[in-house]
């Protein structure tokens, strides 16, 4: 991607209302912009984290055994009232009539709509255990909206939800899922601890909150819930076991705010110059900062260089403004991304610079080396 054809506004100085770290410096480094209060867009350099975020996720899940599926947001108040949850949500839900005059609300969470499903489909043990999971837009009218996308009032979550034959093997579940979480939490570079937590709204018997380390007061990036089967006898979510009795699923509900880990990431992975992006979940893996562009062999070199990283699938942002080098560096360092190549004086030994973000450790490699340089570094990094 060049710079010149992309949509990336940078800003030095933080909105006034921002709080927190990651609210600064998303806004700074245009990944996000505000409508109103607690509802955000993600502009394209927020979407490529948040992608990234969102297919380890689903990788994990998958890995775990989880089906993906995406279920309606839009949901009718009737389900909820089977559920006996309605109105326990307080003003957090959104409500409203239909032009039928039938009560709707917009789903703040899923264990009613998923539960529809499963009770339609699943008759005997012999479809039992299933994992559903999906990756949708959630909707919370919460009372104080705040930390930018950290506490919003439209945010993507990842929920999961298990169905299974008994205590046992629905300990089984929580313990796969438990370690799912571990796992997409690490490759997103978060360090966490785990809490026994209070289970709110969700209810059941039993939950853990995945704590992020970082500064920021908000921290919860992940709860899994052990439901038991208040759910699935309220809803009718009932199965024929194996010696002939009717019983019903014993469930558990797991959560991840995806784009509440974005931030929890920035959170714990920057510094005065901006953020210092994991690989794994950097927008671009590097940028190709020309030092002087009125300078055609620089360029030259510089469209070489990215059509030879682009011709490998590297990620590359190729920051071709005609600004000065001061400008590109601290645009560089505020994205955070994780390499850059800088085309300046060492041309003349056929050399460039590449400097790592996280360490500021600097290195001249030969023109044709850069691509194994890079490749070489990436993978230990990953
Ligand atoms: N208002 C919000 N904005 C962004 N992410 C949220 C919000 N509320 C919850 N989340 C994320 O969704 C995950 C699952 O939600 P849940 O545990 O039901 O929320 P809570 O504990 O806030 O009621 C949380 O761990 C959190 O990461
Ligand atoms: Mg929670």
């Amino acid at each position: 991607m060049k710079w010149t054809s992309s949509f990336i506004f940078t800003s030095k100085e933080p909105p006034s209302d921002a709080e927190t770290i990651s609210q600064k410096l998303m806004h700074q480094s245009g990944m996000i912009d505000k409508l109103v209060s607690g509802i955000y867009s993600f502009l394209p350099l927020g979407l490529r984290v948040l992608k990234k975020v969102s297919n380890i996720i689903r990788e994990e899940m998958d890995n775990a055994g989880a089906q993906e599926i995406l279920m309606p947001s839009l949901q009718p108040a009737s389900l909820w009232k089977e559920s006996e949850r309605f109105g326990k949500m307080g003003k957090d839900m959104i409500v409203f009539k239909d032009r039928h005059n039938r009560e709707m609300l917009l789903g703040p969470t899923h264990e009613e709509v998923v539960s529809d499903i499963v009770r339609k489909y699943v008759k005997s043990w012999k479809n039992l255990p299933l994992m559903f999971y999906q990756i949708q837009t959630k909707y919370r009218d919460e009372i104080r909206p705040r930390f930018g996308i950290i506490r919003s009032r439209e945010f993507l979550m990842k929920d999961c939800y298990s169905f299974d034959r008994s205590d046992n093997e629905a300990e089984n579940s929580y313990f796969l899922m438990r370690q799912a979480y571990e796992k997409i939490f690490k490759r997103c570079g978060l360090n966490t601890s785990v809490h026994t937590a209070d289970s709110g709204v969700i209810g059941g018997k039993f939950s853990e909150e995945f704590i992020a380390s970082g500064d920021c007061a908000e921290l919860e990036i992940g709860h899994i819930f052990k439901l038991g089967t208040d759910y699935s006898e309220k809803l009718h979510v009932y199965f024929m076991d194996r010696d002939g009795i009717e019983k019903p699923a014993v469930m558990g509900c797991y959560g991840i705010g995806v784009s509440r880990v974005i931030a929890a990431i920035i959170e714990g992975n920057y510094d005065n110059h901006g953020i210092i992006w994991p690989i794994s979940v950097a927008p671009f893996l590097c940028t190709i900062v020309p030092v002087n562009m009125s300078n055609s062999t620089t360029i030259e070199t510089a469209n070489i260089i990215y059509e030879d990283l682009i011709s490998s699938g590297i990620e590359v942002l190729y920051d071709d403004r005609d600004e000065s080098a001061g400008v590109k560096f601290a645009d560089a360092d505020l994205l955070g991304i994780p390499y850059r190549i800088t085309l300046g004086r060492k041309l003349a030994e056929r050399k460039v610079e590449i400097t790592e973000r996280k360490t500021g450790k600097s290195t001249d490699i030969e023109i044709d080396k850069v691509k194994t340089f890079l490749i070489d570094n990436f993978r230990k990094l990953l």
